[in-house]
């Protein structure tokens, strides 16, 4: 893969693709890169790419899309954390052979993806994606649609991240070298761009908490802000691995008054 920083930057969400398939090479790649990824929970996501027109898959908001990427994981605690560690992980590859990719976790047709996954009793499939070649030019619904969610707009690096506890904001230069995995978090995509994440930064490790918003959590998908994190977490990770600062996975939240609606999510603690 390129550089972490590179993909996370120049990635965005894709809506209008170019009507061609990806090829069975890229397809093989995809699916062998795919059969590698783990994530620091533990969790199985098993990965399928879908042929739109023989599924009869769409969603109201893509154009020219020809196949999807679907995913499932067993319902179990940590699930949404693991599943957006392991789908952002593919999305980033997809997007180093050149493919586009968009989230999905709401506009779609979830009976329709879960027949095609085969989803069965105690399976969740928080989000799925198409896949292809961007187009050229944007839909006229796709610009709509960024505009809509002010999709390039991200928080400053200090609105996010604190320094000790939530008291007191973290700057660029105060984080050093911790300073660029951070920012690769804050390039990371997330539901109606909420950015929900947030990072304590004590010493050498990075406490991430999500902060909740009403309306993201259902029993087909799971709490999406919670995918949110774990696209963050694998952000960091995959940043952090890339600079040798070796990046530690615990799950020991530290003793600080965190905000309302603001819940511990992991730590991540550099060499
Ligand atoms: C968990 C999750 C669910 C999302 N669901 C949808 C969706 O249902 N429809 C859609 O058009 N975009 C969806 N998105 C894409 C976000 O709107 C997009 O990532 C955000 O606006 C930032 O834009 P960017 O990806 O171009 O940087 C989702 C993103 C995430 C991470």
């Amino acid at each position: 893969m390129e550089r972490i920083m590179d993909l996370a930057r120049a990635r965005r969400s894709v809506r209008s693709f170019d009507g061609t398939a990806p090829n069975a090479e890229e397809k093989e790649k995809l699916l062998a890169f795919a059969a590698a990824i783990e994530n620091p929970w533990g969790l199985g996501v098993e990965f399928r790419l879908l042929d739109a027109a023989e599924h009869g898959l769409s969603s109201p908001v893509i154009t020219g899309e020809r196949w999807y990427l679907g995913a499932k994981i067993k319902a179990a605690p940590h699930m949404e954390e693991a599943f957006g560690y392991s789908f952002e992980t593919l999305v980033l590859y997809a997007h180093s052979l050149g493919l586009g990719t968009t989230w999905i976790g709401g506009t779609m047709d979830r009976a329709v993806f879960g027949r095609a996954m085969e989803l069965r009793e105690g399976e969740r499939m928080p989000c799925v994606s198409p896949l292809g070649r961007p187009a050229a030019k944007m839909s006229l619904r796709e610009t709509v649609m960024r505009r809509g969610v002010r999709a390039d707009w991200r928080e400053d690096f200090s609105a996010l991240c604190f320094d000790g506890d939530f008291s007191k904001a973290l700057t660029e230069a105060e984080a050093g070298d911790l300073a660029a995995p951070l920012r690769a978090v804050l390039l990371a995509p997330s539901a109606v761009n909420r950015q929900p994440w947030r990072m304590v930064r004590q010493g050498r490790s990075v406490h991430f908490f999500v902060r909740h918003a009403r309306g993201y959590v259902s029993a087909a998908a799971g709490d999406l802000q919670k995918v949110d994190l774990g696209i963050a977490l694998c952000h960091f990770a995959l940043c952090a691995e890339e600079l040798g600062l070796a990046p530690r996975f615990s799950l020991e939240a530290p003793a600080l008054a965190a905000p309302a609606d603001t819940e511990y999510i992991a730590t991540y603690t550099l060499a």
